[in-house]
């Protein structure tokens, strides 16, 4: 199969229109069966529920060709279940989990050639989304809904790389306490907007969000999860209900115990304690593992011994093993890397 014409080496994370998406719809009560198609475009009613009341939920993953020439995606299963659950907690039907995955597969398969080549930098990132498709006036879930995976070749989320970033302590919330923090809704980053445009123009690259409830826990950015090493080398990532279960965070506590032989513990991580820690990153699908350098508060700076020009010698070691695993370089455990082609 021939690859597309495109400096692979030179994208960002952007939309660039691959030739196929799959679309299922909802009504009545089923999904139908759904397929591929080459339309990118929705037609809905100017009252659906989504335009309206923001009934929508999302996943985002990606698909990397390994070292040995294959096509794969990094534990779908996982964002199915968390598609589900999303799904749930705004009244909408959960798209069947085994559907999902293969709904994923059909949608990079069909648009092979846009997967990025292994070794250039870049990687195909997979939207699985949904919402409320019929018109909704009074405040009440759809009827109607409609399921779509579309693709994107993509690199870095942060311009310039793995270069540690600057972030700040944001006075806005993201999530409420007993809200929808810990779902991947479309309006929780509605949410962040203000929040990160602010940032943009006051020159930091992100937010730090503390817990809506005290302010005094950290939780995490607009995008991703948080992540810091200790002086003495252990791995702690904060526990919180309101932020997004991260299937890259999970994936790093395992690679951290079992294959770094490292302690890693998820936990509540309290501000005051982010000025005694060794490194620091962001870690999600599309940031994969970004270092922090630097965080302020209010003024107040935080910089991590690590410095402003590279990873921490620790996060390297997650990055270097995650990305290996992805890439097919290092052995995966059961079950994560699903093969496409
Ligand atoms: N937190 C938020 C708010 C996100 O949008 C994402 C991205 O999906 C993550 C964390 C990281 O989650 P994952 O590692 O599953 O991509
Ligand atoms: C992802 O990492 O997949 C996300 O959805 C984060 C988003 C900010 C691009």
């Amino acid at each position: 199969m021939e690859k597309k014409d495109i400096d692979w080496g030179n994208l960002g994370f952007g939309y660039v229109k691959t030739d196929y998406r799959y679309v299922s719809n909802f009504k009545g009560g089923a999904w139908d069966e759904g397929g591929l198609i080459t339309d990118d475009t929705v037609t809905i009613s100017e009252c659906a529920c989504v335009l309206q009341y923001a009934q929508t939920v999302f996943e985002g993953m990606k698909a990397y060709t390994t070292e040995d020439g294959r096509i794969v995606t990094f534990r779908p299963d996982l964002n199915a279940e968390r598609m589900e659950n999303s799904a749930k907690r705004l009244e909408m039907p959960a798209f069947p989990r085994d559907r999902f995955v293969e709904a994923v597969v059909e949608t990079v398969k069909a648009n092979a050639a846009y997967v990025p080549p292994y070794g250039s930098g870049a990687t195909l990132y997979v939207r699985p989304f949904m919402f409320g498709s019929n018109a909704v006036i009074g405040v009440k879930p759809a009827e109607e809904y409609q399921f779509r995976v579309f693709t994107t070749p993509v690199g870095p989320y942060f311009k310039g790389g793995v270069k540690p970033l600057t972030i700040r302590v944001s006075d806005f919330d993201r999530a409420a306490p007993c809200g929808t923090g810990h779902i991947k809704a479309g309006l929780n980053y509605a949410m962040s907007l203000h929040a990160i445009v602010d940032a943009h123009k006051n020159g930091f690259d992100e937010n730090m969000y503390l817990d809506p409830k005290t302010r005094t826990k950290v939780e995490e950015t607009g995008g991703a999860n948080f992540l810091f090493v200790t002086k003495d080398g252990k791995v702690v990532t904060p526990k919180s209900d309101s932020i997004l279960p991260s299937i890259t965070r999970r994936s790093l506590i395992y690679v951290a115990k079992e294959y770094l032989g490292l302690e890693a513990e998820e936990r509540e991580i309290y501000f005051d304690e982010v000025k005694d820690f060794a490194e620091c990153g962001l870690c999600g699908t599309a940031a994969v593992i970004s270092p922090v350098g630097k965080i302020v508060d209010h003024g107040k700076e935080i910089c991590f011994p690590s410095g402003m020009t590279e990873m921490g010698p620790i996060t390297k070691k997650l990055y270097d093993t995650l990305t290996g695993i992805q890439m097919g370089r290092i052995e995966a455990p059961k079950g994560w890397l699903q093969v496409i082609e």
